[in-house]
């Protein structure tokens, strides 16, 4: 079991640094470890945010533990020098199309939630977001026209091959749970969302078990904060998938509190290689401070248990011990607490 750990910029190293600290603490055998600069880390020391060797470190191994990129520093680069550029560039190269956002309110935390709690208390869906196409990877230009206007664009699109193997991934999860998914495009505005509404509508006929249904991007942020507990699996596009996820973060409580696993197509022997990270950024305001809540990344490490090593036993255990943590009242910052980073570590460790 390769793991290459990838801790990034701002808080990644202080998070991932937990994170590695309870694999450890499972002591798994044949499980290694080997690290690797990304983001604008990596372009201080090489010049570029995914420098070819790391690209190679992740190539080698079975899974990515993924910190986060992002430094305001780097504001004023070359966009392909970004730290962004790091994480889209994994994403894109290892053709890590599938991204799960699991969103649940964990029992006791629903007074965090920006909803009244009543309405957080219902909320356990699954965000299916398309990670290697729609307007994040196609053409895009900034311009100046003939007569001195300047102009931006970025080109939108989906071929129908990649809507339909999100939609299986989607069918699929659906399947494992309650039976339900939702698909969310901008069809009454968009070509691309009306590809991507009939080609969700074609592979449904191959699950005759889960109830599809579509609804607008627009609506469906609404219906996120007005009653989130009639989803169970939601399958969107790139930048819807962006957006509603963060939404659905602070719908539960905590930004610091939700994993995500990026998955492709290639096995690893044990399941699929995976990329997996705290779906929360950098925090360059907290970054160094030792305050940040690393239970995103620990959860994102049981996601990497599951899909790519096939561990659900340590995957389980590792998501209950941050959960009996929470229950005993263990809260970073983020969630009104005083729990630094070491001791929430320490604290699921301790229930491991
Ligand atoms: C995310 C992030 C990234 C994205 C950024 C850092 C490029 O916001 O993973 O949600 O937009 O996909
Ligand atoms: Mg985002």
């Amino acid at each position: 079991m390769k793991i290459a750990v990838f801790p990034g910029d701002g808080i990644g190293p202080e998070v991932t640094r937990e994170a590695v600290r309870v694999l450890e603490a499972l002591d798994l055998p044949g499980l290694t470890l080997f690290e690797g600069d990304v983001g604008g880390a990596a372009y201080a020391r090489h010049g570029h945010p995914l420098p070819p060797e790391t690209l190679a470190m992740a190539r080698e191994a079975d899974a990515v533990l993924f910190g986060a990129v992002g430094d305001p520093a780097c504001d004023g680069l070359e966009r392909h020098l970004r730290p962004e550029q790091a994480i889209l560039g994994l994403r894109g190269e290892l053709g890590l199309f599938a991204n799960l956002r699991p969103a649940t309110c964990q029992p006791g935390l629903e007074n965090m939630s920006a909803l009244r709690p009543q309405i957080a208390r219902s909320i356990d869906l699954l965000i299916v977001r398309e990670l290697n196409g729609d307007v994040y990877f196609g053409d895009k230009a900034l311009e100046t026209l003939p007569d001195g206007r300047r102009r931006g664009w970025d080109m939108m699109s989906y071929a129908e091959d990649e809507v339909r193997r999100i939609a299986h991934v989607a069918f699929r999860a659906a399947q494992g749970r309650k039976g339900r998914l939702c698909s969310i495009d901008k069809a009454n505005v968009l070509e691309t969302s009306q590809l991507w509404r009939d080609v969700v509508s074609e592979v449904a006929g191959e699950y005759p078990n889960v109830a599809l249904d579509h609804m607008y991007v627009d609506n469906a942020a609404m219906q996120l904060v007005r009653d989130p507990g009639r989803f169970d699996v939601v399958v969107t596009g790139n930048l819807f998938g962006d957006i509603l996820s963060d939404q659905a973060s602070m719908c539960v409580g905590s930004i610091g509190l939700l994993a995500s696993a990026s998955l492709g197509e290639r096995a690893t022997g044990y399941g699929t290689f995976g990329l997996y990270e705290p779906i929360h950024g950098s925090a360059p305001d907290i970054a160094g401070e030792g305050r940040a809540n690393p239970m995103a990344t620990i959860l994102s490490a049981a996601m990497m248990l599951r899909h790519s090593f096939g561990r659900e036993a340590e995957a389980a255990r590792v998501e209950a011990a941050v959960a009996r943590a929470l229950a005993d009242g263990v809260r970073g910052a983020d969630l009104g607490g005083k729990a630094d980073t070491v001791s929430i570590g320490d604290a699921v460790i301790e229930r491991l």
